[in-house]
């Protein structure tokens, strides 16, 4: 996927969101989480007001957050004219409605964007493109995320997908996923020969979830090290 500004489509969620989606526990919560694909989501911003530790990693941390403002700003009626065009799709009883979809995002995006440049240079959002290697050593973070990143794009194929998270179990001790459908709210093409290849390495769950906004996506896939 080429990173240029005019392939982004910013689209953030929020911490309740992250708690509801990956089934959090205050435990979970102060565990050494990093979050892949993280994007504009407050997870990171909200988490470090209440003194807990997330590393947030996505290529689109290389712009910044005037260009991300700008590509937010320019994206964001499409993305709400989709939803609007596809409103079967979705699930409307937590969020009830577009418009309050619409500032939900916007709201998360704008504590991202408040946070950004500070939490850069703590490095707490930091530039990367899975599935290349990443710095971190073996196990270093108890718990990694990935909200709406692996598993939702099927386009990008099983075999980006198995070299993405060799590496994101290669650094954490547990990885979830959420969710398992893909950008249609179908069930991922791929998912079961994922199934398959992870069953070798690790102990593999799929758990239902207390989120769903796509219609279908409920769950969220645990995996731990053997
Ligand atoms: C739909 S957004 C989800 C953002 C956030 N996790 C959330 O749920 O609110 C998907 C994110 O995945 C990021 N992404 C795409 N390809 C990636 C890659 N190869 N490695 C890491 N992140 C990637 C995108 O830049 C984007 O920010």
């Amino acid at each position: 996927m080429a990173y240029t500004l005019n392939s982004v489509v910013p689209w953030g969620r929020t911490l309740d969101e992250y708690e509801n989606m990956f089934a959090l526990t205050q435990a979970d919560l102060q565990k050494k989480i990093i979050s892949f694909g993280d994007g504009p989501a407050s997870f990171n911003a909200e988490m470090t007001a209440i003194g807990n530790t997330v590393l947030s990693i996505d290529p689109i941390y290389q712009f910044t957050a005037g260009q991300l403002r700008q590509r937010i700003d320019e994206t964001c009626i499409e993305v709400i004219n989709q939803t609007t065009a596809n409103q079967e799709n979705f699930v409307w009883d937590t969020i009830k409605s577009v418009e309050e979809l619409k500032e939900k995002r916007m709201g998360a995006m704008e504590r991202f964007l408040a946070d950004f440049e500070e939490g850069k240079h703590q490095k707490r959002y930091l530039t990367h493109s899975l599935p290349a290697p990443t710095s971190f050593l073996d196990d270093e973070f108890d718990l990694g995320l990935s909200s709406h990143f692996l598993l939702l794009y099927s386009n990008l194929g099983l075999d980006f997908h198995q070299q993405s998270i060799n590496e994101m179990m290669r650094i954490c001790k547990e990885v979830r996923i959420f969710p398992l459908v893909n950008l249609n709210a179908e069930k991922n093409e791929f998912i079961d020969s994922f199934l398959i290849a992870l069953q070798s390495d690790y102990f593999t769950e799929i758990v239902k979830v207390a989120y769903e906004f796509q219609r279908g996506g409920n769950q969220m896939l645990v995996i731990k090290k053997r």
